[in-house]
């Protein structure tokens, strides 16, 4: 290597660490400017907070008669960061929804058809021996699954996320109207 080559390649390596330097600095900086944006802010608003609570909360509200429905958009209570709860917030907290209810969406896709071989709702002759087995086995069958002589019964009718209470309502509710 000729001494021009070797000082043109000194320099260059002084260029290409300065380079390496300022690229590493610009990501420094980037990085806590990043940090700094009004996203910060925007998040800890709380309307901003309420607006996603309404976005990822349950879909269904439920209603008693004699207590004044919930407005929509309020936060479920105790979510929207430190916002008081509201007045109404007892109302708001997860109730056990009723047998039928439950039924209607979790379980009537296949218990209305008999679809997949489950016992039809109302049919009387289809629950006598599963109803004879009682409650304590149905509500087993329904919670955790069961496969039986004509098709497999999905846990929780396939939402998992069912409270075990409700699905031994919507047990309840099919066995009273199948007898
Ligand atoms: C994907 C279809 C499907 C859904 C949804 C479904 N079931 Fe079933 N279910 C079945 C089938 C099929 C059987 C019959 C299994 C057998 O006896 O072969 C059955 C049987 C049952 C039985 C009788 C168990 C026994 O011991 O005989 C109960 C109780 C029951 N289901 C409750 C429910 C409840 C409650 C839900 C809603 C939360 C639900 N099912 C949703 C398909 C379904």
């Amino acid at each position: 290597m000729s001494s021009q080559d070797q000082s043109f390649f000194n320099v260059f390596m002084v260029v290409i660490g300065a380079m390496v330097g300022i690229a590493v600095v610009l990501v420094i900086v980037a990085r806590f400017v990043a940090g700094n944006t009004q996203l910060a802010w925007v998040k800890a608003d709380p309307a901003y907070a309420a607006a996603v609570d309404e976005r990822t909360g349950p879909v269904g509200r439920v209603s008693i008669t004699g207590e004044e429905p919930a407005p929509a958009a309020a936060p479920a209570a105790g979510s929207a960061g430190d916002a008081a709860p509201a007045a109404d917030a007892p109302a708001e907290v997860a109730k056990v929804r009723d047998g039928e209810e439950v039924y209607n969406t979790a379980c009537m896709a296949c218990h209305s058809s008999g679809a997949a071989g489950a016992p039809k709702l109302g049919d009387a002759a289809a629950w006598k021996a599963r109803i004879a087995q009682g409650a304590d086995i149905l509500h087993k069958h329904a919670i955790e699954g069961f496969q039986g002589a004509t098709g497999f019964m999905p846990p929780k009718g396939g939402q998992v996320a069912l409270p075990d209470a409700e699905v031994i309502a919507a047990v309840d509710f099919m066995a009273a109207k199948s007898r």
